[in-house]
């Protein structure tokens, strides 16, 4: 059989997404964390969306008061969703907080709301803005929260790999489950071929949902997300394959890809995988009694030197629940680990990795942004507002609609 591969091969160059690149460019000390004015922030050398000149010099105590007196005008016709890596300053100002499990059902409820402020990255207002009612209206305060993740996945690459394996497989012979952390269309792609979305609180039941449908599974774009999970229902290393989309069929030859049964997208957290089974080694030779709670997006091997992995909701819920004097090393973004030492001062809570990164892409949520939306909408002004054309939202809320049932 000859296969007109779409998958784009040698001919083209690897790249990292810019977003990639720019976490390094946050890495900062605590003391550098509380929010200074934004001309001050602006200075670290990543992309930042141009906002009204009066914003940049506003500090902290001003733009509390902004974002509180507008948000006393503007009273039920908005309402803030806010994930936990999201900063104090911002956080404070969320009717909910949560994963993204959580924020995506806050958002298919908020029935009242004309105006949905998403206070974290980029897909999950797009997640919002498919799931809520078709006159809500979702706005996120700064339209670079991107996330680096999600880039690794460009639609167009997972469109022809999704081609190639149709192709090469034949058709219905590929379950496709995306992560949350993708973009409309290919949760689309998802829904329009029997596939499914999952967030890092249920990718496990998504995973049975999916093999109760097909024999071979897509996973993208977080192949640590994937592997975890498979690893966890006892899907052995040697079934699972990776899917560079820099090469031709994905690196693989055509009976390797036939043999599979889990092919997982070359896609990562750049701030998951910083976490190492190094680091929880010298955690537990300082605290013999630590306890290590981790992402799912960490690697195999930071997850299993854990003691246990869960969804930034289940981190958070199992240290508040904790009991007092127990100690806690966690692996996940800097932000909720600060928020979590902060909130439970009976406990030693820190975070596994010395440096302190933040995901550069929520943080970019300046409450700057926040500010000049809310003021924007007193004005009568929708800025940043996240849309998605209707062919595409049908298809992705299939794929969602099945998550929120699976779950
Ligand atoms: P949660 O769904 O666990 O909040 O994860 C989202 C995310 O992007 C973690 O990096
Ligand atoms: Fe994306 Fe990682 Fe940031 Fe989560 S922590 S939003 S996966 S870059």
């Amino acid at each position: 059989m000859t296969l007109n591969l779409k998958s784009p091969g040698a001919g083209r160059k690897p790249f990292l997404p810019i977003t990639e690149i720019e976490h390094a460019a946050f890495c900062k000390s605590e003391d550098e964390l509380p929010a200074k004015p934004l001309l001050d922030e602006i200075k670290v050398n990543v992309r930042w969306q141009k906002i009204p000149l009066k914003y940049l010099r506003l500090d902290a105590e001003e733009l509390d008061q902004r974002i509180h007196d507008a948000r006393q005008k503007l009273g039920t016709k908005v309402v803030v969703l806010g994930h936990h890596y999201q900063r104090e300053e911002v956080i404070k100002y969320a009717d909910f907080q949560g994963d993204s499990y959580l924020l995506s059902q806050q958002a298919a409820s908020q029935a009242e709301a004309e105006y949905i402020i998403f206070c974290g990255v980029h897909f999950m207002a797009e997640t919002a803005r498919i799931l809520c009612a078709p006159h809500q209206r979702v706005i996120l305060p700064n339209i670079t929260a991107g996330c680096s993740m999600a880039d690794m996945a460009p639609t167009g690459d997972v469109l022809d790999a999704w081609d190639d394996l149709e192709d090469l497989l034949g058709p219905n012979s590929v379950v496709p489950i995306t992560y949350m952390n993708s973009t409309a269309e290919i949760k689309a792609l998802c829904g329009r071929n029997g596939g499914i979305v999952c967030t890092s609180s249920n990718a496990a039941g998504t995973f049975e949902w999916a093999f109760q449908r097909g024999s071979r599974v897509l996973f993208l774009p977080d192949q640590h997300l994937g592997r975890n999970t498979a690893l966890n229902m006892g899907i052995d290393l040697d079934e699972m394959i990776v899917w560079n989309p820099f090469k031709p069929l994905g690196g693989h030859t055509p009976e390797r890809l036939r043999e599979s049964k889990v092919i997982l997208w070359q896609g990562h957290c750049s701030v998951h995988t910083r976490f190492t089974p190094r680091q929880i080694e010298t955690a537990r030779q300082r605290y013999p009694d630590i306890k290590v709670i981790v992402h799912p997006e960490c690697t195999m091997e930071t997850v299993q030197a854990a003691d246990m992995n869960g969804s930034t909701e289940v981190i958070r819920k199992t240290i508040n629940e904790a009991p007092a004097g127990s100690q806690w090393a966690v692996g996940t973004e800097v932000s909720l680990v600060n928020r979590l030492a902060k909130n439970n001062p009976d406990k030693v809570i820190f975070c596994l990795d010395p440096i302190v990164c933040p995901c550069s892409t929520m943080y970019r949520i300046h409450p700057a942004y926040l500010s000049w939306v809310l003021d924007s909408l007193l004005d009568r002004e929708i800025v940043n507002e996240i849309r998605v054309d209707d062919e595409t939202r049908r298809h992705a809320h299939t794929a969602l609609e099945r998550m929120l049932e699976v779950s």
